[in-house]
């Protein structure tokens, strides 16, 4: 079984994880706080830091791993989707660093490899099951058929559940990456407040009109209670947390019926957050499913799961060529 050198450079953070035999047995990455004061990842600023941290990155992964270079047997990559100055780092760097060791390379698309985060520690989902993917970016249902084979029935028309969370604590004030401030906070709070949820046909998802429904919502307060969101914040994180959490729950039951689908899983940055995780297991005692949910570092961005899936790829002989170049909207 091979030994593969992944990188992950699809947003903000560089990523990188060295899989040997089935097993991760590095997994690296470097931040970048440089965003916090812009309130969001500013791409331009993102691919100079990709610069910065990915080769020191990869010499600290392969020497957790106790590997040197000639121990891979190829260098994985994201080739999408995702910020295309931030992917052309990653890709570029793998690519040349596959042709100085001269070996092959083996490209991944970043959602699926939020899927393949469930292959990597026991117990791994029994095939076929149902994976919700909850991420920055997206928003889907997958159905995955086998370890590669994966096909989407269902997703959002517009923003991501993730992009919810993160406008909601922007218009709280909250800093960036707004999602974890939420889930911190909600926790102290009680979901009293009720927002419009939209409705939307069959497996779809529409977040865009949530972030209106908060605006007007406290606008409204405002006018007699100028302190309303200061005075209120751990009830208005709770409150929405609640509704996405409902939102995407409501929806997977819907999803789980469809496709008959005993086995479910969760995946991507959201599947980090402790009110779907909490509704997640709950919903599944009672529909009786067995339920799936990743490590919390494999849920946000990682190149762990980029690694995994290049492990099956490589088994399967599916390697890319040295043309080959970075998709900001790869298809799944
Ligand atoms: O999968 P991910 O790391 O990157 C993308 O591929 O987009 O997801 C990032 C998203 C962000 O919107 C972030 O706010 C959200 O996941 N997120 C959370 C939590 N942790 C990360 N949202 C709610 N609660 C969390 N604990
Ligand atoms: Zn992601």
């Amino acid at each position: 079984m091979p030994t593969i050198l992944a990188i992950e450079s699809s947003c903000d953070d560089t990523a990188c994880a060295i899989i040997k035999e089935n097993k991760i047995i590095a997994n690296l990455q470097a931040n970048q706080s440089i965003h916090e004061s812009f309130g969001g990842v500013v791409p331009e600023l993102a691919s100079r830091e990709h610069m910065k941290h990915i080769l020191p990155l990869v010499h600290e992964t392969l020497s957790t791993a106790n590997c040197s270079k000639q121990d891979l047997d190829a260098i994985a990559f994201t080739r999408g989707p995702g910020l295309i100055g931030s992917l052309i780092v990653g890709v570029n760097f793998a690519k040349a660093m596959a042709v100085g060791l001269q070996i092959p390379i083996v490209e991944v698309n970043h959602m699926q490899a939020h899927v393949g985060a469930h292959y990597i520690d026991e117990p791994t989902p029994e095939f076929p099951f149902l994976c919700l993917t909850v991420s920055g970016g997206h928003t889907q249902f997958v159905l995955v058929k086998n370890y590669l084979e994966m096909e989407v029935i269902g997703q959002t028309l517009d923003d991501a559940a993730g992009e919810a969370f993160d406008k909601a604590a922007k218009l709280f004030a909250l800093p960036y990456p707004g999602g974890p401030n939420v889930d911190r906070l909600a926790k102290q709070g009680k979901a009293i407040f009720k927002f419009t949820k939209p409705k939307v046909e069959e497996l779809d998802f529409s977040f865009s009109g949530l972030k209106t429904s908060i605006l007007y919502f406290i606008q409204k307060k405002q006018k007699t209670e100028p302190n309303f969101v200061e005075h209120n914040l751990e009830d208005l994180c709770a409150s929405v947390q609640q509704t996405i959490v409902d939102i995407l729950m409501e929806k997977l039951q819907l999803a789980a019926e469809q496709t008959g689908c005993k086995h479910i899983a969760i995946s991507g940055g959201v599947a980090a957050n402790s009110g779907l995780r909490n509704a997640f297991t709950e919903l599944g005692k009672q529909q009786g499913w067995t339920t799936y949910i990743p490590k919390f570092e494999y849920c946000t961005d990682n190149a762990a799961m980029i690694a995994i899936m290049a492990h099956y790829k490589f088994l399967q002989g599916d390697f890319a060529s040295q043309d080959v170049g970075p998709l900001a909207r790869m298809k799944f």
